[in-house]
């Protein structure tokens, strides 16, 4: 049984109070708070493990290396990976997508070449590719989401054209909580010989992902929103397109030998890990990942979709809220606008006087932003320990905004 109040136990940061509130944490969105196993995790890795990994033959370079390589089989479990040898370690999701941008995209891309981008692309999904348009003429192609914030995913199918090279898109809108239909997308993109990159950030934290089943040539995710500690992250490179992929970084671990006159670089994926990589994050990273799998994916879901369906009712039920995309199957990530012309801001504010953290402002996403026709959201992005009685108390803090601003 999902057990909620167990579950926020082993958060501690989740009984302090803030402004004199217990705490309300609905911007896991943003990043998310970390179990004690992982604060452990780190403790432990700095006060009795700690060594660079990859370089010494000595005990504590042995362990560190264990440690952090044993992270690489539990990323490859989460995400259901034929091979462990197609996950890149990295920072997160931003460092993934730049990888691939700079390391796929940019030695085969041509002026003319086009990509595929969602209207609700996060921008680390999106300015690696302006990098592509401003250096090399790259065109980026927009697709639309409906006026519910769903994204239809044959209106992506037929956008393709025989210029298309690369879909890049979200798994789940980090603004709308929109779940797309990546699957599909993928069976009719790699029909057409044009390759799938996904950014799952906000999927992979909110319901199982199995990118055999999704079929995707790249899946990026990030540590500090699974539970994990921030700058962890990894890359799913389906092995063909590793095997196309040049090293972005040079330097450190992505090096077999280096002479006056050549480099001979080492096997993928360490090929594309250079330098001294972020291995106590790494650690806990993986150390997060186990705590999800333990408490299971499909009961997180499960959860999050209870959570989601009442926090839609509760929202909608206040006229003077408007909802930014309402479509099924979101994930429990809500986005909205006050009626009577309060700022964003000025409503977290009022929240965060009550103990609720969420997040204002455009969230890294200014083409939505546009398509919406706002210049600003505050978001409420809920996790696997939120509770509905959380869900009640941001209501309460709300209406106590609306009244001060209506
Ligand atoms: N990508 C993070 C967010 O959506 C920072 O808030």
């Amino acid at each position: 049984m999902y057990d909620v109040e167990k579950i926020r136990s082993d958060f501690p940061i989740l009984s302090r109070q803030v402004n004199g509130k217990p705490l309300t944490y609905l911007d896991n969105g943003a990043s998310a708070q970390k179990p004690q196993v992982v604060i452990d995790a780190i403790n432990q890795a700095y006060s009795q493990e700690y060594s660079n990994v990859h370089r010494g033959l000595h005990y504590l370079s042995n362990l560190a290396t264990e440690k952090y390589e044993g992270v690489r089989g539990i990323i490859a479990k989460f995400l259901n990976a034929a091979n462990e040898d197609s996950i890149i370690l990295n920072s997160g999701t931003t460092e993934g997508i730049n990888m691939v941008a700079y390391g796929w995209a940019m030695p085969r891309l041509q002026a003319g070449d086009e990509i595929l981008l969602s209207v609700m692309e996060h921008h680390a999904n999106i300015v690696p590719w302006h990098f592509l348009r401003e250096r090399q003429g790259v065109v980026i192609k927009w697709v639309d989401t409906a006026a519910d914030g769903s994204l239809d995913p044959q209106a992506v199918l037929d956008a393709i054209t025989s210029k298309t090279k690369l879909i890049a898109m979200t798994h789940c809108s980090n603004v709308l909580g929109t779940v797309v239909d990546i699957k599909t997308i993928t069976v009719g993109a790699h029909a057409r010989g044009v390759p799938v990159l996904v950014d799952g950030s906000q999927s992979a934290v909110h319901m199982p992902v199995d990118v055999q089943d999704l079929g995707c040539d790249f899946f990026a995710i990030t540590g500090h929103k699974l539970y994990g500690p921030s700058g962890s992250g990894a890359i799913y490179v389906h092995p063909d397109r590793m095997a196309e992929m040049r090293p972005f970084m040079g330097g450190g671990d992505m090096i077999r030998e280096v002479s006056k006159e050549a480099v001979i670089y080492n096997d993928p994926p360490m090929m594309f890990e250079a330098g001294t990589p972020g291995i106590v994050q790494t650690i806990g990273f993986g150390v997060a990942l186990e705590y999800m799998m333990e408490l299971g994916m499909d009961s997180i879901a499960a959860h999050e979709a209870e959570l989601r369906d009442y926090a839609m009712a509760r929202l909608t039920g206040l006229n003077w809220i408007n909802v930014q995309g309402q479509a099924s199957g979101k994930a429990a990530i809500f986005s909205f606008t006050m009626e009577g012309a309060a700022h964003a801001h000025d409503i977290s504010t009022i929240l965060d006087k009550k103990g609720v953290a969420v997040r204002a402002g455009h969230h890294c996403a200014g083409p939505l932003m546009d398509h919406l026709g706002v210049s600003a959201t505050c978001r409420a992005s809920f996790g696997a320990y939120n509770t509905k009685a959380e869900v009640d108390t941001l209501i309460d803090a709300l209406e106590l905004a609306h009244e001060l601003f209506a």
